[in-house]
C-alpha cells in the first residue's frame, strides 16, 4: 500500500520556520512508522533527524505526534493507521516541548520536573534484619505508576502545558506517585514542597488526554487524583 508520510521539518541551522515535506512509501502490513522512518532516513534523506533506541516500545525515545495523536513510531503498524485515517500521515514532533529539529524535541524541562519530585526511596523505617517484605496487594497499589517509561506523550498531550499554564506535569507526577503509595516509602513528605505548590497535583485540570494517550496504558489522570488526594489529607493531618 502507498502511504504519504507528511513529516514536518525544521533544521535551526538553515530553516526560517517549520515546513512540512512529502514523503511516498510502499509500506507492507508488518511496517511500524519507525521502520519508514529508517527507510526514509537510509534511502531517500539521510538529514531526517528522529530519536530511537530499543524499537520495541520500552525506551520511550520515539514518541512524536502522528495525525495529531501521540503515539510511540515503533508501535505504530503504519498501514492500519492509513487504512482508518487516510493515506497520508502527518508525522510531527511531541507538543510542548521544544524542538530541536524535525521530530526531535530537548526533554531538558520534562526531566528537570522528574528529578523535583525525587524518584527514588525514602526508607520508612530501618529493617533491622532480613528484607523489608511487602504483600501483594500492597504492592499492587502502584503497580500501574511502575509502567511508565518517560515518553513525554501524556506531557504532549496535557491540554492544561499546551496553553502554557504552569504545572509540573502528567509524568512527573506519576513518577511521585509510583514511590507515594509504595508502603516502605515516606510518601507525601519529603515531596510536598513540589507535590503541593500551586503547580504540582492540583494544577491538574482533570481533561485526560493524558490517560488516552499513554502508550503504556497507564491511568495517568487516577494516579494524579490519588496523589491530589494524599496531599489534601497529608495537609489536612498536619494543620
Ligand atoms: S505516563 Fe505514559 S505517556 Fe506519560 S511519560 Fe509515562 S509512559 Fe509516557
Ligand atoms: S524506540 Fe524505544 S519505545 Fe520506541
Amino acid at each position: 500500500m502507498n502511504i504519504v508520510l507528511r513529516i514536518k521539518r525544521y533544521n535551526p541551522e538553515t530553516d526560517e520556520a517549520a515546513r512540512f515535506q512529502d514523503f511516498t512509501i510502499a509500506a507492507e502490513p508488518a511496517d511500524r512508522l519507525l521502520d519508514c522512518l529508517m527507510l526514509i532516513k537510509r534511502t531517500m534523506d539521510g538529514t531526517l533527524s528522529f530519536r530511537k533506541s530499543c524499537a520495541h516500545g520500552v525506551c520511550g525515545s520515539d514518541a512524536m505526534t502522528i495525525n495529531g495523536v501521540e503515539r510511540l513510531a515503533c508501535k505504530t503498524l503504519v498501514q492500519d493507521v492509513a487504512e482508518e485515517e487516510g493515506a497520508v500521515v502527518t508525522v510531527e514532533p511531541l507538543r510542548s516541548l521544544p524542538v530541536q529539529r524535525d521530530l526531535m524535541v530537548d526533554y531538558t524541562r520534562f526531566f528537570e520536573a522528574y528529578r523535583v519530585v525525587k524518584p527514588f526511596l525514602f526508607p520508612v523505617a530501618k529493617v533491622e534484619e532480613g528484607e523489608n517484605i511487602q504483600a501483594p496487594e500492597v504492592r499492587k497499589k502502584f503497580d500501574d505508576p511502575t509502567k511508565c517509561i518517560l515518553c513525554a506523550s501524556c506531557q504532549s498531550a496535557c491540554p492544561v502545558i499546551v496553553e502554557g499554564k504552569d504545572f509540573l506535569g502528567p509524568a512527573a507526577i506519576v513518577q511521585a506517585a509510583r514511590f507515594v503509595f509504595d508502603s516502605r516509602d515516606e510518601g507525601i513528605a519529603p515531596r510536598l514542597d513540589v507535590l503541593g505548590a500551586p503547580n504540582g497535583a492540583e494544577a491538574c485540570e482533570g481533561h485526560f488526554e493524558c490517560t488516552r494517550v499513554c502508550p503504556r496504558g497507564i491511568k495517568v489522570t487516577k494516579n494524579i487524583n490519588l496523589t491530589k488526594r494524599a496531599v489534601k489529607q497529608f495537609k489536612e493531618k498536619d494543620d
